[in-house]
C-alpha cells in the first residue's frame, strides 16, 4: 500500500512537474482590426508584396513578453539573438495573420524584425517558437468568428463594448483590452484587442491595463480586401480575386472553437 501511494506521488510529481516551470513571464498579443485601420489613415492601407493574401480577419499587430515581477517588456538582454528571415519562412498563417497592410506595400519583414528585436530577442523563446507561439494564441482566440457566432460583425453597426468584452469573458475566461479609434460620423471604432496568457498559456485579464478611450457602443467597420491599394499595373488576379470571393481560401489548421 505504502509503495502504491509512493508511486502515485511520484507519478503526480512527473505530471505536475512541468506546469511548475515558470520563468516569471506572461504574454500580450496585439490584435488590429484592419477595416478600422483602412478606414484611419490617411495613407490608407495597401496590398503586401507577399504572395499570401491578407486574412479577412484580425491581424497580430504587437506580441510581446513581460515580467510578471516588474510589468516591464522584457526587452533587455546582453545576449540578443539577431532576427533571420529564414527561420520564419515557413511558419503557417505568418503572412495571413501577421499581415502588414502599411502604404506603401511591404513584404512584412520589418515589422517581422521590428516585434523580434522589441519583445523576442530578450524573450527566452527561439525566434521560430517566438512568432508561433503568437499566432497560436490569435487562433484559440478566434476573434472574429468567437464576435460573429454572438451576433457582432464587421458591418457598420453599433455594438456594446461590454457586450464585446463578455463575449472572450465567457469564451475564455478574460477581458480583453480594447482601442477604439475615430470612424465616420465621428463615431468611436472597434481597432485594437489585447489579450495576456500566462506562459502556460491560460488567458488572464492584462496585469497592465491602460485607459483608452471608447463610447458605450462601438462601431464595426467592414474590411474588404478591394480596401487594400493596389500598386500600379499589379495583377489583375488579385483585383478579380477580391471583387468575388468573399470567401478565405486559407484557413490556419488547428483552430478549434468550442463555444
Ligand atoms: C524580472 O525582474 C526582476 C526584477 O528586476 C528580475 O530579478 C528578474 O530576473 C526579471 N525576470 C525576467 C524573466 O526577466
Amino acid at each position: 500500500m505504502a509503495s502504491r501511494i509512493a508511486l502515485l506521488c511520484l507519478l503526480g510529481l512527473l505530471v505536475a512537474s512541468p506546469a511548475i516551470a515558470d520563468s516569471g513571464i506572461y504574454y500580450q498579443l496585439e490584435l488590429m482590426w484592419p477595416g478600422a485601420y483602412c478606414e484611419q489613415s490617411s495613407a490608407g492601407c495597401c496590398k503586401p508584396t507577399t504572395s499570401a493574401k491578407p486574412a479577412r480577419d484580425f491581424f497580430i499587430s504587437g506580441f510581446t513578453v513581460y515580467n510578471a515581477t516588474t510589468d516591464a517588456p522584457v526587452n533587455r538582454c546582453s545576449n540578443k539573438a539577431p532576427f533571420d528571415p529564414n527561420e520564419i519562412t515557413d511558419i503557417p498563417g505568418l503572412k495571413q495573420y501577421w499581415s502588414n497592410i502599411k502604404c506603401p506595400s511591404n513584404n512584412g519583414q520589418g515589422g517581422w524584425k521590428n516585434a523580434w528585436k522589441m519583445s523576442g530577442a530578450c524573450s527566452g523563446l527561439k525566434e521560430k517558437d517566438f512568432f508561433e507561439k503568437a499566432l497560436e494564441f490569435r487562433s484559440r482566440l478566434n476573434p472574429l468568428v468567437r464576435l460573429q457566432k454572438n451576433g457582432i460583425q464587421p458591418d457598420f453597426e453599433l455594438y456594446s463594448l461590454k457586450k464585446i468584452k463578455k463575449v472572450f469573458q465567457s469564451g475564455i475566461n478574460a477581458t480583453p483590452l480594447v482601442q477604439c479609434s475615430m470612424g465616420p460620423f465621428n463615431k468611436y471604432m472597434l481597432y485594437k484587442l489585447y489579450f495576456c496568457a500566462t506562459e502556460q498559456g491560460t488567458f488572464i485579464d492584462c496585469p497592465v491595463a491602460p485607459k483608452y478611450t471608447c463610447s458605450a457602443e462601438i462601431l464595426f467597420h467592414p474590411f474588404k480586401r478591394w480596401m487594400l491599394q493596389q500598386l500600379q499595373g499589379e495583377d489583375a488576379e488579385f483585383a478579380a480575386a477580391a471583387d468575388g470571393d468573399d470567401q478565405d481560401a486559407f484557413v490556419l489548421p488547428g483552430v478549434a472553437m468550442d463555444i
